[in-house]
């Protein structure tokens, strides 16, 4: 496991895994991609491990994909990210995340593929993907418009806007939100609970639940990292990275 994810086991049968690049906000790298993969499938592959507990380190969830690698990723676009993504959205175990601070990009879309998400009250999120000439990925060109519906999914996608908890909550983005500092506490509580629960029944609830947006997610992750990877090496992108860069 890489140092800029850590997992450790917090609770009989409940995995934490933090995303911990605190001096980048946790900016997702590719080292941070291997350790979130490698701590999924480490997860898949234990029976004692029953819950996945996603959060990040110094208050922070993520600040997204690192904008250096985005710069940089002329050959093999997102790969990695994707990679993840699919790891995330196909998981059989629950995913619980908890948000304080900043959930960018790749930090709002992957609350999609989690069952439950907490949010500190003051998160902010943000998938900036049109502003920076990109376009959205996670398959949340799929599943916003679900949750959120297709007016808010909109807003959020195209305008790209910091939003807070509240609109979180009404977008369906998280389940709760909490006082600020509480995010880890309550999602570590429902992550408690649910791995007391009969592991085979709630696979098979999970699963249930999935099932019928499976293939639409696998195929709408395939079709956005097509034009996403075309994206990242467009003059719109780059220069957004570049003045994001030298600011
Ligand atoms: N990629 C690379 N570096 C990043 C980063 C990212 N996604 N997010 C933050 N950082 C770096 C900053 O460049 C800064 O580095 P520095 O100390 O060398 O200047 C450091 O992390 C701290 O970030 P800073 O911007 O000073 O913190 P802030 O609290 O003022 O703002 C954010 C936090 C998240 C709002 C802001 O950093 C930001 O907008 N980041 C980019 C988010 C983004 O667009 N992600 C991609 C989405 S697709």
């Amino acid at each position: 496991m890489t140092a800029t994810v850590l997992t450790e086991i917090v609770a009989q049968g409940v995995m934490q895994i933090t995303m911990n690049r605190p001096e980048r906000k946790n900016a997702l790298d590719r080292a941070s991609y291997a350790g979130l993969i490698a701590a999924f499938a480490a997860a898949e592959a234990d029976a004692d491990i029953r819950v996945l507990l996603v959060t990040g380190a110094g208050g922070c969830f993520t600040s997204g994909n690192d904008i250096r690698d985005f710069a940089a990723s002329a050959d093999d676009g997102a790969r990695i990210a994707i990679e993840f993504l699919s790891a995330i959205s196909t998981a059989t175990k629950p995913v619980v995340a908890a948000v304080e601070g900043f959930a960018v990009g790749i930090g709002t879309t992957m609350l999609l593929h989690c069952d439950l998400a907490y949010a500190g009250a003051s998160a902010t999120f943000r998938m900036p993907f049109v502003t920076l000439g990109l376009c959205p990925e996670g398959a949340s060109s799929y599943l916003l418009p679900l949750v959120a519906g297709s007016k808010r999914a909109a807003e959020l996608l195209m305008l790209g806007e910091a939003f807070g908890p509240q609109a979180a909550l009404d977008a369906g983005l998280v389940n709760a939100t909490v006082a600020e500092g509480a995010a880890l506490a309550a999602a570590r509580d429902k992550a408690k609970a649910l791995a007391a629960l009969p592991p085979q029944s709630v696979a098979l609830t999970k699963m249930l639940l999935k099932r019928g947006q499976a293939a639409s997610v696998a195929e709408t992750l395939a079709t956005e990292a097509k034009h996403f990877g075309e994206r990242l090496r467009s003059a719109e992108a780059q220069a957004a990275f570049a003045a994001f860069l030298k600011r």
